[in-house]
């Protein structure tokens, strides 16, 4: 099956193809000609998953998902939330989102947080919704250098390295993201 993943992130791409398997051809939004910047201009998860894929649906006719993910800090109430990707400003810097996270944190004891990962699937008879999620802290200095965002202060609960020093298939066993991929890729095969 066809489906177009509406996302221009690289990394996402890289981390749901290895996942999805060889049964799914995944297409980009490039690989269906869709060039312009997604909207994302709700203040939740859901809302701007659903809101990129109906946008991709609305437009192109073409069976797809779109994602939103965050990380969410308990003692900063959930923030950055919604706005991970801009938390330190529009100019989108993973090394200043971190910095601001930690400065954001100090003095406080309480480090636990979450990332959480949405997918909003359409195909032509379906609208689902899909939910992944994993629980962790924010360490007091970033560790490792793969991944992205906030990947090197996230100490996953029950790990002794965090997301950026696990290569793409370890994080992938325990990552918010593919637990909602894998719960996409059920549903996707139980259709069959
Ligand atoms: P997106 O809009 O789903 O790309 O995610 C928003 C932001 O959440 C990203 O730019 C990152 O700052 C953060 N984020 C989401 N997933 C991850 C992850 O797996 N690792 C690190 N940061 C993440």
């Amino acid at each position: 099956m066809k489906l177009c993943f509406a996302s221009n992130n690289r990394h996402k791409l890289e981390e749901i193809g290895a996942l999805l398997g060889a049964d799914f051809t995944l297409m980009t939004l490039q690989d269906i000609g869709c060039l312009e910047e997604l909207p994302e201009t709700t203040d939740t998860l859901e809302g701007n998953a659903e809101e990129k894929a109906s946008y991709v649906w609305d437009r192109y006719h073409i069976p797809c998902f779109a994602d939103d993910s965050g990380l969410e800090v308990e003692a900063l109430h959930g923030a950055p939330g919604v706005y991970s990707a801009m938390y330190a400003g529009p100019h989108r810097s993973a090394e200043d989102n971190n910095r601001l996270l930690l400065e954001r944190l100090n003095g406080k004891e309480n480090r636990k947080a979450r990332f959480r990962a949405v997918i909003y699937l359409i195909l032509p008879e379906y609208r689902m919704k899909f939910e992944g999620k994993v629980d962790g802290v924010i360490l007091h200095e970033p560790r490792g250098s793969q991944g992205y965002g906030y990947d090197p202060l996230f100490l996953p609960d029950g790990c002794t390295k965090t997301l950026a020093e696990m290569n793409l298939e370890e994080k992938n066993e325990i990552s918010h993201r593919a637990g909602a991929v894998q719960q996409l890729v059920s549903f996707l095969k139980s259709l069959r």
